[in-house]
């Protein structure tokens, strides 16, 4: 299927591995340009740093701003609800959230004026059912759900769809990290953490970052174009609610 996008231009936030380098390659695929953004990216960014953000906004608006926006970023430490600092709970609210409503905030006009636009944001399967461990994340990409679904009502009359994606548990850096954190906190080995999160997945297996890609450029493409204000989960079916 041709998804109407060559000559399209993205910019994909957290582009150098895992899904979001999966999204830049499924992008890249459909025809579209894409300006892959993070600390060691082409385009540089900290998004812990606002300096940081506003350059790269500059610089993305000066180049004509982007078609399709894809907003992700490096997860949160782990850790427990209780006995949280204030200064972490700002940290990842600031580099998770903000950062990404500030980028979002500042490609929109352009957008407007070209009449089609995509804002595609990387969630978590914890937004629906909360991640045990994972407190931070759980509680900012909540907050995000909040925002995205407020823009998605605000934009449509312009051709512009808001939407998320939240991922299961998808063989990257991030999910490996944290499996061997659990394997350290819980004294068991990496692959007793793996199997027993295998099993808790329908699909029996953890999601390739191109199967996350491919869902995200088919929210991007004109096919996807009546889809907004929704949250897409690709998880092998490990969320167990409706
Ligand atoms: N993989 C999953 O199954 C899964 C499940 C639930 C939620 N998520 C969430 O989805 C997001 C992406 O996951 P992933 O598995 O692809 O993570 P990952 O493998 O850790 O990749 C994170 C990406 O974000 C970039 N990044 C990290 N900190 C940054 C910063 N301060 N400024 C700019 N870029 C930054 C990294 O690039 P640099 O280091 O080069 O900056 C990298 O490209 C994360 O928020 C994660 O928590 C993933």
């Amino acid at each position: 299927m041709d998804f109407g996008l060559s000559g399209k231009r993205a910019l994909v936030l957290g582009a150098s591995r895992g899904l979001g380098a999966a999204i830049a390659a499924a992008l890249a695929a459909e025809g579209v340009t894409v300006l892959g953004a993070s600390r060691s990216g082409d385009y540089t960014v900290d998004l812990a740093d606002k300096a940081s953000v506003a350059a790269l906004i500059d610089k993305v608006r000066t180049e004509g701003g982007v078609d399709i926006l894809v907003n992700n970023s490096g997860g949160p430490k782990a850790g427990p609800a209780q006995g949280q600092a204030t200064a972490d709970w700002v940290a990842a609210f600031e580099t998770m959230a903000t950062s990404l409503y500030a980028v979002t905030d500042a490609l929109l006009p352009q957008m407007i004026e070209r009449k089609f636009g995509r804002i595609i944001t990387v969630g978590s399967s914890g937004v629906v059912a909360p991640i045990a461990g994972l407190a931070l994340s759980n509680a900012v990409r909540g907050a995000i759900a909040g925002w995205s679904k407020t823009l998605a009502a605000e934009v449509a009359k312009h051709g512009i769809t808001v939407n998320m994606v939240l991922p299961g548990r998808i063989d990257t850096d991030r999910v490996r990290e944290l499996d061997q954190g659990k394997a350290g906190r819980t004294g068991t080995s990496v692959e007793a953490v793996q199997e027993a999160s295998r099993n808790d997945i329908p699909a029996g297996r953890y999601g390739r970052p191109e199967e996350f890609g491919a869902v995200v450029a088919f929210l991007a493409s004109q096919q996807a174009s009546y889809v907004t204000g929704s949250m897409l989960r690709v998880d092998g079916g490990m969320i167990k609610g409706l």
